[in-house]
């Protein structure tokens, strides 16, 4: 194979579709023979290794270098794009050619971390439909597709798999129902509920998905769904005993002081920090400059 495409460690050969190979030939030094692509199969193994899947979501560049350099195996074009960046109220307005545009961005950080993107709101109506918009989220760079929904989706979610797209499954609380559902609401505390949640899961899991995500379930539930299924559960808001868990980073880094939600506490007051420091910029822009001082 020949090398000449790759430019110092950023690769200018379109070698998307070899993406171990282009990991283990395009970055610099030794840590770029030791550490492999992440794929579908890594996270799926990890589970069966005992191992705790750590996501993050990412909608642009620096922050999903940021979340490579810190070795997160997975990264999310998630739908809330809509809400954390373009200032949707909810993920229901968000289009495929918003989702392309954020995961080409995300893309071009080249992440070791397996990279995922959401098929937005009414983009997946028919097998059809799914596997066409699946294929564009590809075209823009994501590895990994992800859709909301169980036995409802089964059809897209098989036609999705034998394209040769990994899928992701997500179930629970399910934000594209917000309009339906009238809010966000907890599953799994009725009967009904708990065994429809088994089912969806069970159906995934045997039609191909390589991880579920679990938002809003309850603990219990999600523990059992967990030690049910034979491939990871990635828990938000579900409870410490999910195979991985998975946040909006915005959430994790306190970015969005505007929202107050119950699964996550910030481990940081980014929006603080930020408003302090442009504060404090701005004073040194509006003081007046003193004649005969240098700047
Ligand atoms: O859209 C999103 O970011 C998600 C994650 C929170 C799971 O679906």
């Amino acid at each position: 194979m020949s090398l000449s495409g790759c430019a110092e460690d950023r690769c200018a050969l379109p070698l998307t579709h070899f993406p171990l190979v282009e990991s283990l030939f395009c970055r610099n030094g030794s840590e770029a023979m030791t550490r492999a692509k992440v794929t579908s199969e890594t996270i799926r193994a990890m589970k069966a290794r005992g191992e705790r899947i750590p996501a993050l979501t990412a909608y642009d560049f620096p922050m999903a270098r940021l979340l490579d350099e810190a070795e997160i195996p997975l990264i999310l074009v998630g739908d809330s794009l809509g809400m954390v960046v373009l200032g949707y109220p909810d993920t229901t307005h968000v289009t495929m050619a918003e989702m392309e545009h954020h995961v080409r961005a995300v893309a071009r950080a080249k992440p070791r971390a397996l990279l995922g993107a959401d098929l937005p709101y009414q983009s997946y109506e028919t097998a059809d439909a799914a596997l066409a918009n699946a294929r564009r989220l590809v075209a823009a760079g994501t590895d990994v597709i992800k859709a909301e929904g169980g036995r409802d989706i089964l059809e897209q979610v098989r036609a999705i798999i034998a394209a040769g797209i990994p899928f992701l499954g997500h179930l629970g609380m399910l934000p594209q129902r917000v309009l339906l559902e009238g809010g966000y609401h907890v599953k799994g505390k009725s009967e009904p509920e708990h065994q429809a949640l088994l089912a969806d899961a069970e159906a995934l899991a045997n039609a191909g998905a390589f991880a579920i995500v679990l938002e809003l379930v309850t603990p219990p539930v999600a523990r059992e769904l967990t030690q049910r299924i034979p491939i990871p559960t990635i828990g938000i808001g579900s409870g410490r005993d999910c195979d991985g868990q998975i946040l909006v980073t915005s959430d994790l880094l306190g970015m969005l002081p505007w929202y107050n939600l119950k699964h996550v506490k910030p481990k940081l007051n980014a929006a603080e920090q930020m408003r302090t420091v442009i504060a404090e910029w701005k004073l040194g822009v509006e003081r007046p400059k003193v004649e005969g001082t240098k700047h």
